[in-house]
């Protein structure tokens, strides 16, 4: 696409809608409860909060500068701004392709969920964790990565206003929906008392270890999509008219929203089910089963509820998946539809390969056991961070002042009160605190 005939979104609440929707998915449902249950759940939450605002929103905003200001890909964005600055483009590419390499998985596990959910599932006596492990041995965990890659791709072939902004603007108020009804549900589980106590009463003492302090930065990244060109990709199709600053405070809320609504429904339920909060990435598939067992109708519920996972998933997976056909597409010059066919290719061999291969060893914040949580910790706990901290020195230092300026109060025809606050966030406090957190952990 030349920059005249690009295609852009459809107005203001569509460009929130659709920034929100690559935001909000695995990360605030699935990562954001099961790494606050490994992190002394309040604790977590507060550091977390401090994160986004301090480090996230900036972050979000010079991004979607760049994005804007230039109308082309992550690449191509930096490269047009400081031919010597591309490097943060490539370095966006990379990470969307680790993601690629293990987002379908997860998001395939749902869907499965979705299937079961009128299986076998709620037969007697299955033991929820039992089950777990018995889908994660089988071939179906395959299948389902394949079948949501597939369908990524039918939403991006199509473009962007008749795939993302659609697909955005049904499925994200559904899911709010739902949240909030099981909110409700589980608080009448017995024990749930616990889970508040856990996830809202913090230990001060936690919460601003290291540990604490580095997991909620990654998390913050991750969930806010941002550090990789994302939000650089989707910000080239903004209109002129779109308020940056504010698209990023409504993105950046609507996500602490649904993480803690996540929160709500996942640690009344885990501790009422007597299920330890520490349990890792299968979290949510043990313990939501389990809140549904009690339901009446528990198959429709299910149903529902893991479809909406599915759903808020695809709204995240078309993010990334796009910022590498349009980097493709744009740099290489090639067609959206082969664009499309190449990302969609890569990233399932990216997933097979990540889904058979062990990788069990030391690294500072690192705990996983195969090549798929590699792939999440790189892109989450390292290039994001990196990719955020060199973003903001870019925006805040390589760029002339005036280009913010310029940027935020759209060339002057709005008046934006964040801009000094932000720039010095930009300048100032976001690398330093980033760059400190991150030699600290590895260091
Ligand atoms: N923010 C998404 C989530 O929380 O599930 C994940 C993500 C999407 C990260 C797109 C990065 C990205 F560029």
């Amino acid at each position: 696409m030349g920059a005249e005939t690009r295609a852009s979104f459809g107005g203001r609440l569509v460009a929130i809608l659709a920034a929100a929707g690559s935001a909000i998915g695995l990360g605030s449902i699935w990562r954001f409860p099961y790494v606050a249950g490994e992190n002394g759940g309040a604790a977590f939450l507060l550091v977390y909060l401090l994160a986004i605002f301090v480090v996230g929103i900036p972050v979000m905003v010079a991004e979607f500068a760049v994005g804007r200001a230039t109308k082309k890909n992550a690449v191509g964005g930096y490269r047009q701004l400081a031919k010597g600055w591309r490097w943060l483009g490539y370095s966006g590419i990379i990470a969307a392709l680790f993601i690629s390499g293990y987002y379908y998985i997860i998001a395939g596990w749902s869907l499965e969920y979705f299937v079961n959910s009128f299986g076998s599932l709620y037969n007697e006596g299955v033991d929820f964790r039992t089950q777990f492990g018995i889908f994660q041995t089988s071939w179906r965990p395959l299948l389902y990565m394949v079948i949501f890659v597939v369908l990524t791709h039918i939403i991006i072939v199509r473009g962007v206003q008749d795939g993302i902004e659609k697909a955005s603007k049904v499925m994200m108020p559904m899911l709010f929906v739902i949240l909030i009804f099981m909110a409700i549900w589980v608080a009448f589980m017995p024990g749930a008392g616990a889970g508040y106590e856990f996830f809202l009463k913090p230990d001060f003492a936690k919460a601003f270890s290291a540990d604490t302090i580095f997991s909620a930065v990654g998390q913050a990244f991750f969930s806010l999509s941002v550090g990789m060109g994302c939000m650089v990709t989707y910000a080239s199709y903004f209109d002129k008219k779109t308020n940056l600053v504010g698209t990023s405070f409504s993105v950046s809320l609507l996500t602490l929203v649904v993480a803690i609504l996540a929160g709500l429904v996942i640690f009344p339920a885990v501790f009422s089910a007597g299920i330890a909060p520490s349990e890792g990435t299968s979290l949510v598939f043990v313990s939501l089963p389990e809140v549904f067992k009690g339901m009446p109708l528990p198959s429709l519920f299910s149903a529902i509820f893991f479809l909406l996972l599915a759903l808020a998933s695809l709204t995240s997976t078309i993010s990334f998946h796009e910022v590498l056909t349009a980097y493709i597409s744009e740099e290489f010059g090639m067609s959206r539809k082969w664009a499309t066919t190449i990302t969609s290719t890569l990233s399932v061999v990216l997933c097979v390969v990540a889904m058979y291969t062990a990788f069990d060893v030391s690294i500072p914040g690192y705990n996983g056991t195969m090549l798929s949580d590699l792939f999440d910790f790189i892109t989450a706990s390292v290039i994001l961070p990196l990719g955020g901290l060199f973003t903001c020195l870019f925006v805040g230092w390589r760029m002339k002042p005036d280009f913010l300026r310029g940027e935020l109060t759209n060339q002057g025809t709005i008046k934006s009160r964040l801009y000094h606050v932000l720039l010095f966030l930009m300048r100032y406090v976001s690398p330093l605190l980033i760059g400190y957190i991150f030699v600290s952990n590895f260091v």
